[in-house]
């Protein structure tokens, strides 16, 4: 594990925080749209897929200020999945980051409406975005246009949700969309940031396919083995909701398993990357995450 990997996490994760933090701050005649939208973006998520980015942009010898708005987008998609994910039409959650949930504190239709907003959002920073030429900008909005429209993580939402998963091998399809295609796109935005060529990022890509996997089937145990307080969502949700997890269909032991193979082969993917050390270990890290 490389010595300052934690140093490095947090110095991304605080570019990250800043970055949030000036957004939908503006005095509004609605503005508990906006107290909604913050209470959600700004309640200490880990933060993984933006960091992601950065990272991957470093990496490839890019600039990672011009991949910071990039990752951010992403991180305000992935907030809006997590306020509707957590809705009483969904999964019922009131837990999240360590917090009720959205719609327990500003009711159901304010944390509807903060996810429909947070997602255009998203995609006015990318079309905001300093130092990217319109080229960049134009592949970021696809890129992440992709990964969570209706052939990436909504996809994935919804196999999840009308529990369409059968199988070990449907079931890694459905994470592939549901969680998969995010961190896959997450890698992409710092490729793009970068100025990669095609095959680096078909490799950066491979790389947050795998994590995305490993990082599911990670969720789906610690829903069974975390410490609540530290986890910060509830655990035993995915059985109240009557959800069939990896851990249903491989058990705890076999899952730890899935997680190696996953991280092994992400690992793998971005070998040939010059400054892959903090992806390596960020890898590793998340493989035995309890949080
Ligand atoms: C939660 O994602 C949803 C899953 C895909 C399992 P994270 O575990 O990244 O949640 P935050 O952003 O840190 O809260
Ligand atoms: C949700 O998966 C992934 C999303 C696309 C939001 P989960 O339903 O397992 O995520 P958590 O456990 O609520 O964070
Ligand atoms: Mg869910
Ligand atoms: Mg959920
Ligand atoms: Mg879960």
């Amino acid at each position: 594990m490389m010595p300052d990997f934690q140093e490095r996490y947090d110095l991304y994760r605080s570019e990250v925080e800043a970055y949030l933090q000036g957004l939908f701050v503006g005095e509004r005649p609605y503005g508990r749209l906006q107290e909604a939208m913050r209470y959600s973006l700004l309640a200490g998520g880990k933060r993984v897929r933006p960091v992601l980015s950065l990272a991957v942009c470093e990496a490839l010898g890019g600039e990672r200020t011009l991949a910071l708005p990039l990752g951010c987008a992403l991180e305000l998609v992935h907030t809006y999945s997590l306020i509707h994910d957590d809705l009483p039409c969904m999964d019922d959650d009131d837990l999240r980051r360590g917090r009720p949930t959205c719609h327990v504190v500003y009711g159901e239709t304010m944390a509807v409406l903060a996810g429909d907003a947070l997602q255009p959002e998203a995609f006015r920073l990318i079309a905001c975005a300093p130092g990217l030429s319109a080229q960049q900008r134009v592949d970021a909005v696809r890129a992440l246009s992709t990964a969570c429209g209706g052939d990436g993580m909504v996809a994935g939402q919804v196999l999840d949700v009308d529990g369409l998963a059968h199988t070990v091998e449907e079931l890694r399809r459905l994470c592939r969309l549901k969680t998969g295609a995010l961190l896959h796109a997450a890698a992409e935005l710092g490729c793009i940031a970068a100025g990669a060529s095609e095959t680096q990022r078909r490799q950066a890509g491979v790389y947050g396919s795998h994590i995305g996997l490993a990082f599911q089937v990670r969720d789906d145990m610690l829903d069974v083995i975390a410490d609540q307080g530290e986890f910060g969502k509830p655990v035993g949700s995915d059985k109240e909701e009557g959800k069939r997890t990896f851990v249903d269909f491989l058990g705890l032991e076999e899952c730890g398993k899935l997680v190696a193979e996953e991280t092994q082969l992400a690992k793998e993917a971005i070998a040939g990357f010059r400054n892959n050390e903090f992806l390596l270990a960020l890898a590793d890290k998340l493989a035995e995450r309890r949080k």
